[in-house]
């Protein structure tokens, strides 16, 4: 199997396959998740959640993002690799904002990048797209400006809201975005904005009828604690044996039972004397 293209995104949709995306931010998982034959890996600006400790996603600095995304990316061959700008990379003029889709190629090998709505979007997208740079939409929930929204609850619930993410998922396909993350939007919502857009649409707590579903992989594996969407479902408790191994090593060092024999080079009492005389220790 080749390196998943923005083609073969297209062709999933059109054949009716679903897409596959989970997020890491680190060599070790991404080459979990890339040999686990997910489709796309988004260095996500969950980064500042689920890995940095922050409260929300808006710190994230594009430093953050480029470190985390080298070495991820070293990580993944085949699957899609794509670089999430965060809030502050978005705040400047739309070249600043060029620029910084840029450093995630150039930088850290990103093969695509993601942006999340709000007010002038359309201009960045298109920008960034013209730059060359594909550019995954984000729509629904976006957590970078949920705060001043209103927190993080399901989006599109009352006709007004569902006609607005619906005409933003329009106007970001229109600027040529390749494919749209839908998310906390309501099922039926969903469907009919993934019926009525060309490019594929990628779920995320907005139900099955998507072309595609993400999870934050810490979610899924159970590493990240502090909370847990609705949505996600656990498919690991990771944080449990974590904490049970260190337990358990804890335990050991203090008894005195680790390192055991196994676990030690050890020398034999001869050898030992000739090398404290060459060495001249008392
Ligand atoms: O930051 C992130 O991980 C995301 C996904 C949840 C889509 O935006």
């Amino acid at each position: 199997m080749g390196k998943v293209t923005v083609a073969d995104f297209q062709s999933r949709k059109e054949q009716g396959g679903r897409l596959v995306m989970l997020t890491a931010y680190d060599y070790p998982m991404a080459r979990l998740v890339e040999a686990a034959g997910v489709d796309a890996v988004l260095v996500g600006d969950s980064l500042g959640m689920v890995v940095l400790g922050y409260d929300s996603t808006a710190p994230v600095t594009m430093e953050e993002m480029i470190h985390h995304a080298k070495a991820a990316r070293r990580g993944v061959e085949r699957a899609m690799f794509i670089g999430d700008m965060p809030f502050l990379s978005l705040r400047g003029s739309v070249q600043d904002a060029v620029r910084n889709a840029s450093r995630f190629v150039q930088e850290a090998g990103c093969e695509a990048v993601k942006v999340e709505w709000k007010t002038g979007i359309e201009d960045i997208a298109k920008a960034v797209v013209d730059a060359g740079i594909p550019v995954m939409g984000h729509v629904g929930l976006t957590p970078q400006t949920a705060a001043a929204e209103g927190g993080y609850g399901v989006r599109g619930k009352d006709a007004a809201a569902a006609a607005r993410i619906v005409a933003q998922a329009l106007a970001l396909q229109e600027v040529g975005c390749f494919s749209m993350v839908l998310e906390c939007v309501p099922d039926l919502l969903a469907q009919e904005i993934t019926r009525q857009l060309r490019i594929p649409t990628i779920g995320i707590g907005s139900g099955p009828f998507c072309d595609g579903q993400v999870l934050v992989t810490y979610d899924l594996v159970g590493l990240f604690e502090r909370f847990r969407p609705k949505f996600v479902k656990r498919y690991a408790d990771v944080a449990t044996t974590v904490r049970d191994a260190a337990v358990a090593f804890a335990q050991e060092v203090r008894s005195g039972t680790f390192p055991d024999a196994a676990h030690t080079t050890a020398m034999a009492p001869e050898e030992f004397a000739r090398l404290r005389q060459e060495l001249h220790l008392p």
